[in-house]
């Protein structure tokens, strides 16, 4: 499929999507958001891929937030329909995908960048990398979920700070505060995110949509995770997947997974 604000590329079970609005730094307008769910949708969907990797084009940006020039005028109404249906369709979408996704943080993240960054499963980010959630400073508060998940990342204290001060926080701070799992240079940041997607595409990918699915219920409201993880534990055991773990360890060979 074609799109006018990001690119794809699928390699070795790879797909990466590049977010591409360079001269807006990426920021993510309505028509970026709605071609983002349709290429996770399609990446989802596709047998070729075992993981994605999210990114921005060029040196300085990953995303630079929501377009703030689209939502200027907005009443309370559209205020509220936009932070729902860019949950909906982008930020809980991407968390409850599940083929795994890293985001690849190659410059600014902020605000719906720094929202949609957590929203992946994990984070690494680039030296250069600059996070943060401004919206307070515009008047407005973090719509798409970065109240919940910045707090789930790095606790109330910090997110509370981050949040209420506006500000911004190197590549290494972020690392300190466990919301980025690794800090690299800006040139080896996709090859290190790819070493890491190869080797999770070694594994079993219905166990990990399992283990996707029970880590998630962690954070969801009167769900019990403790029993979310038995009943996806108890489902493995029904699939070629796990046939194919057990043999191959068994029969001391490397597995090779049906994905089934
Ligand atoms: N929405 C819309 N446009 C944005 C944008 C956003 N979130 N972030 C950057 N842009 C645009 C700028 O308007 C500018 O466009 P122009 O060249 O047509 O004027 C272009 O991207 C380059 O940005 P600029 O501000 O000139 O770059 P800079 O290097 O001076 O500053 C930032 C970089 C990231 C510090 C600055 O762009 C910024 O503060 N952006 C907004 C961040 C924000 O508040 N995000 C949360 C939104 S809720």
């Amino acid at each position: 499929m074609n799109y006018n604000n990001i690119l794809t590329k699928t390699s070795d079970s790879i797909t990466t999507i590049t977010i591409n609005r360079p001269k807006k730094l990426n920021a993510l307008n309505q028509e970026t958001i709605n071609e983002l769910h349709q290429a996770f949708k399609e990446a989802d969907l596709d047998a070729d891929t075992k993981i994605i990797i999210v990114t921005g084009s060029g040196e300085k940006a990953f995303v630079a937030g929501a377009d703030i020039s689209e939502f200027a005028d907005y009443s309370v109404e559209e205020g509220e329909h936009l932070a729902a249906n860019g949950q909906k369709i982008l930020f809980n979408f991407v968390e409850n995908l599940s083929t795994p996704v890293i985001a690849a943080i190659n410059g600014f993240a902020l605000g719906g960048g720094l929202e949609l960054a957590m929203s992946c499963h994990f984070r690494v980010a680039s030296d250069n990398a600059k996070m943060g959630l401004p919206e307070v400073s515009l008047g407005v508060i973090p719509g798409y979920g970065g109240t919940q998940r910045l707090t789930q990342l790095v606790g109330k204290g910090l997110a509370m700070e981050l949040i209420m001060t506006a500000g911004m926080i190197d590549a290494n701070k972020a690392l300190n505060y466990g919301l980025v799992n690794h800090v690299t240079t800006q040139e080896e940041l996709l090859p290190l995110c790819e070493k890491i997607a190869r080797k999770i595409t070694q594994n079993s990918s219905v166990a990990i949509a399992s283990a996707i699915k029970a880590v998630n219920a962690n954070y969801q409201e009167g769900v019990n995770g403790y029993n979310v993880e038995i009943k996806e534990f108890g489902k493995c055991f029904g699939t070629e997947d796990f046939a194919e773990g057990t043999s191959a360890f068994l029969e001391k060979r490397k597995a090779d997974f049906p994905g089934r």
